[in-house]
């Protein structure tokens, strides 16, 4: 479905970064992450722990606080408009409320990126229908977004995110609107992009899948990060995405 991405600098490297909301505290606290290509995370901990915050600097929604912030080599406190979005366009997110274009149907949502980048018609009815009928939503292709549940729109996000193989992946509690069957099989969808050199970032409390899959973990507590390389030996979390 996809072809395979060349990489060999980090995709990301934060240093000594903080970051707190207005006059509020620190959300996040002196972190220290450096994202090589390839790689495949789970973003753990609890809600409020500062999981979306840390996506929000990666896809640069925030500038650090404290601290310097590298994307694809580039530090982003000195990058034009015109370059971040350049850059953006090489980063597939999966907002946690989704983010659809209501007045486009599934098929027009998912095709959005491959029409910004000018792809074929014909190759874009091809990759939209394939990905939509492997996310199960064959039926739902010409549906509106408020037609939809909730967890047929998490699908279409998804669909979205990965359709044009971005360089870096980011998911913010992609399965928690789906039974967990269908999260497994998200996930070897992020797998299979892994697998051709997407570099993955995907933030969940699905303890099933962080068994399953076994990705070592970025865990956020009270905005410090830890870096976790066995997960199966964690205990004591929820089961639920929330
Ligand atoms: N827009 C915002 N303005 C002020 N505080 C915020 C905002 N978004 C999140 N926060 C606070 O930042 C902290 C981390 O939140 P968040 O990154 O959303 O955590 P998580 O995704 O792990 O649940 C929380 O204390 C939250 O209340
Ligand atoms: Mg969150």
């Amino acid at each position: 479905m996809f072809e395979k991405n060349k990489l060999s600098s980090p995709i990301a490297e934060f240093n000594g970064v903080s970051f707190r909301y207005g006059n509020g505290g620190d959300v996040l606290k002196d972190i220290q992450l450096t994202l090589q290509p390839g790689s495949f995370h789970f973003m753990t901990g609890e809600s409020g722990a500062g999981k979306t915050s840390l996506l929000g600097l990666l896809y640069m929604n925030h500038l650090p606080t404290r601290g310097r912030v590298r994307l694809f080599g580039k530090a982003v406190d000195t990058l034009s408009r015109a370059e971040k979005s350049q850059i953006r366009r090489q980063i597939g997110v999966v907002f946690q409320d989704y983010r659809l274009l209501n007045h486009l149907n599934a098929f027009d949502n998912v095709a959005l990126p491959l029409r910004i980048a000018g792809v074929k018609e014909t190759e874009i009815k091809r990759h939209v229908s394939e990905l939509l009928t492997w996310v199960g939503l064959e039926k739902q292709i010409r549906a509106f977004p408020p037609e939809l549940s909730g967890g047929e729109k998490q699908r279409i996000a998804i669909a979205r995110a990965v359709i044009n193989r971005p360089q870096l992946l980011l998911a913010d509690e992609p399965t928690g609107n789906v039974d967990d069957a269908m999260a497994k099989r998200l996930l070897y969808l992020f797998l299979e992009l892994n697998k051709l050199g997407t570099t993955i970032v995907i933030a969940t409390h699905n303890q099933n899948l962080i068994k399953h899959f076994k990705f070592p973990q970025l865990h956020l507590s009270h905005g410090h990060l830890e870096y976790i390389a066995t997960p199966a030996t964690r205990s004591g979390n929820t089961t639920e995405d929330n």
